[in-house]
């Protein structure tokens, strides 16, 4: 499966078993996604299969974790009590290293300021069998192509562009940390069964127009939404001249379009690709299976979109969303109508959606044109290698001297400013400037926590050329700049090579593989006790039995109640592996319908107000347990684990609402926590602050389809209200229920 894990196979043979099945069943030809996917049903014979609508049971072959989110999925792994992850899965120290000087200089600061979590992360590593790839090793996504991914895989990361990987065919999803530990845990992945849009590549590539441009007028036509539930497959004639990288980006920024993920059939470029990776045995084996790596003859996507490379421009896209198109011809006009910065204060190029050899080659060639015309960088110029075998590489080709020369800074192999990981000292925070990049995000304040910068994204192509322009309104194809010797230098277009001549240079050994399962045992996981940041879990307590009774109602949220709500992120990112402490932010966003304020609530038993986190930390204590009352889609928004863990930690027993986001409804039963909706949406307006609740049926009847009743007993003493409750328990989760959690019962 990788040159890393030596004991490690693809099976291909099940992928092929399970198609067969599948075809059977359906009576229908099958897109390439639906290959892939239905290849690793858990169940192919008995799966309920409706595109949009059924949740499949699948077995990835593959989990990768980034570090910020591994430090929670690695926690809740352990509290299982498993001796080692049940699928092969990595860790990638990317996300923690902040860009402010070079990237020499950034490394040692991060590995200082952060040691404690990257030891967590290597001794968890070590102990529980994961790959381990060190801070200074690279972007999670480039080290999957590089190293993971192959045609035909099935590939779960805890980051939102693990999609990259469908740049080498590989279906590769990217999904919050419950799911993550699920598989490590041999608890089969569910995924909404995706709906499929195919977009037809025709023509070639030419001059100027990279893969970038291919994803970025996707982008403009489907939007941010047009993907959602949906797998993107490229297909048509314009695939066979695109790199496998080239693949890569496209599929990378599938994600800017809320697509499931995106994905290549099999192609030529693949080929060479594994090879110049040291994977020709995974490319024989590749061939050999490509009849089942493009799509059956006669299928139908649920869309279809075609787009002719010959004809592409390239686009720069932004700012604050990557939707919004502009062909580089119109960008000038474009700027001035909307009183954009003119200025480009810097240019971003690099990260894991735009590292490959080609853009680094393509880019550089530029950068040579214009030095040799007596050009520098007019902007700030940063460069981002997506890993250290790309770092290596291109420094020995002389890639990153050129850069250098023209005034670029390059940086760690790791995420920096594309994560906002970025000290900036050149622009004074609330000043409107313009930055332009070839990463994939270009939201609010993501590269620099300033919400004036206007970041626009572009390919390395665009990006650097611009660099010597200097200024938003420099359209690289057609204008001119003046030099030092008074003749005006006009670019001619960009020059590279798919792959290097002379090979890859690894560089510095940074990967650290699992020791053998004997040597395991003696491995201790680092985490201090006193640690801020991290903190070992402790498995939930299993049900009592009993039905609960006598809950208080923590609070009663009104209107919109997302993840984010419930646990947000910024500052408290750096409490995502300690959960007692970012559990001081559990519902302070949440308005109380009480009083109509964020993070206010009367406490029951003192009649003071106080903020949420603090008055359930004050019923735990007492013993009391609490429910929490919502609206209408309760829990939408991202995966984020913590929304539910939080609950269940300080003390809540159940979430009664209109009605649910399904994906925090399922890691609320993950947590052993009950996910209940009113049956009459009406009842909502029954419960009063100071009520306590019974939730009656949990002892004597609590069954798939059998709804459970509440009962409200009022405080004035005056009559209970009973109304009654639906919940979406299968048997599976019901013993998950039972035992604590599903971890607890996987352990069991
Ligand atoms: Fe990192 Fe940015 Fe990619 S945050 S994983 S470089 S999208």
């Amino acid at each position: 499966m990788s040159r890393l894990e030596k004991n490690k196979f693809i099976n291909y043979k099940k992928i092929d078993e399970n198609i067969a099945t599948v075809r059977k069943r359906l009576g229908r030809p099958l897109a390439l996604s639906e290959k892939i996917v239905y290849g690793h049903l858990d169940d192919a014979a008995n799966q309920d299969i409706v595109r949009g609508e059924s949740y499949l049971k699948l077995r990835p072959d593959r989990v990768v974790c980034q570090d910020a989110t591994a430090q929670m999925a690695i926690l809740q792994f352990m509290s299982a009590g498993m001796p080692e992850v049940a699928v092969p899965s990595s860790v990638h120290c990317d996300h923690l290293i902040q860009a402010k000087v070079n990237g020499i200089e950034d490394l040692k600061v991060a590995k200082d300021v952060n040691g404690e979590v990257y030891d967590f992360l290597q001794t968890a590593c070590a102990k529980y069998g994961l790959g381990f790839w060190k801070p200074g090793s690279g972007i999670i996504h480039q080290i999957v192509i590089e190293n993971y991914a192959f045609p035909g895989a099935l590939i779960i990361g805890t980051d939102s562009h693990t999609p990259n990987a469908g740049g080498l065919g590989a279906v590769a999803v990217g999904v919050g940390g419950a799911d993550a530990v699920d598989v490590m845990a041999g608890i089969p992945w569910e995924l909404k069964c995706p709906k499929t849009i195919g977009i037809k590549l025709t023509g070639k590539l030419q001059g100027w127009a990279s893969p970038k441009d291919v994803i970025l007028e996707v982008a403009g036509i489907l939007t941010v939404k047009g993907g959602t539930g949906a797998i993107v497959e490229y297909f048509g004639p314009g695939v066979d001249g695109i790199s496998a990288t080239g693949m890569g980006t496209i599929c990378n920024m599938g994600a800017e379009i809320g697509a499931t993920t995106s994905m290549f059939p099999y192609t030529e470029s693949m080929d060479r690709y594994l090879r110049a990776t040291s994977r020709a045995a995974i490319a024989d084996a590749s061939r050999a299976f490509s009849h089942h790596l493009t799509p059956d003859e006669g299928h139908q996507y649920d869309q279809v979109i075609e787009i002719d490379l010959s004809k592409l421009e390239p686009r720069i896209n932004g700012p604050f969303t990557p939707d919004l198109m502009t062909p580089i011809s119109k960008m000038k006009e474009t700027a001035i109508k909307n009183n954009w910065p003119e200025k480009m204060s810097v240019g971003l190029i690099g990260s894991c959606t735009n590292s490959s050899y080609e853009d680094m080659t393509r880019a550089a060639s530029l950068a040579r044109q214009a030095l040799d015309a007596g050009l520098k960088a007019k902007s700030g110029f940063t460069i981002t290698p997506g890993s250290e075998q790309v770092r290596a590489t291109t420094e020995r080709d002389g890639l990153l001297e050129t850069f250098r020369e023209a005034g670029g800074v390059v940086l760690a192999n790791a995420c920096g400013p594309c994560i906002g990981q970025w000290d900036r000292s050149d622009v004074e925070k609330g000043t409107p400037n313009t930055i332009v990049t070839s990463y994939n995000r270009n939201f609010t304040g993501r590269n620099d926590g300033n919400p004036a910068t206007h970041a626009f994204v572009a390919s390395p192509e665009i990006v650097t050329a611009m660099v010597f322009g200097g200024s938003l309104h420099f359209n690289p194809l057609t204008d001119s700049l003046d030099t030092p010797s008074g003749k005006p230098f006009k670019f001619t277009p960009p020059a590279g090579k798919e792959l290097p001549s002379k090979g890859f240079d690894l560089g510095e050994d940074t990967y650290q593989a699992p020791p053998a399962l004997e040597a395991r045992s003696t491995v201790n996981v680092k985490v201090s006790p006193t640690s801020n940041r991290l903190q070992l879990l402790e498995p939930f307590a299993k049900w009592s039995g009993k039905d609960y009774t006598n809950a208080a109602v923590l609070i009663k949220t009104k209107g919109k109640c997302t993840t984010d709500h419930i646990s947000m992120a910024g500052p408290w990112l750096k409490f995502r592996g300690h959960l007692d402490n970012i559990s001081n932010n559990m519902l302070i966003g949440a308005i109380n319908a009480e009083n109509g304020e964020a993070n206010k609530v009367r406490n029951q038993l003192t009649n003071k107000w106080d903020a949420v986190p603090a008055t359930a930390r004050y019923y735990k204590a007492q013993g009391l347990p609490w429910v929490v009352i919502g609206d209408e889609n309760y829990g939408e928004g991202s995966s984020r684990e913590h929304a539910a863990l939080e609950v269940r930690h300080l003390g809540g027993v159940a979430v009664l609402v209109k009605s649910f986001a399904r994906i925090h409804e399922t890691n609320l039963k993950k947590q052993g926590v009950l996910p209940l909706t009113f049956a009459n949406p009406a009842d909502y307006e029954l419960i009063r602050p100071d009520d306590r609740i019974d939730i009656v049926g949990l002892e004597s009847n609590f069954k798939p389809g059998q709804q459970l009743t509440i009962r409200l007993n009022r405080k004035d003493g005056s009559k209970p209200v009973e109304f009654k409750v639906n919940h979406t328990f299968n048997e599976n989760q019901i013993e998950w229920f039972k035992a604590g959690s599903a971890l607890n019962k996987m352990s069991q």
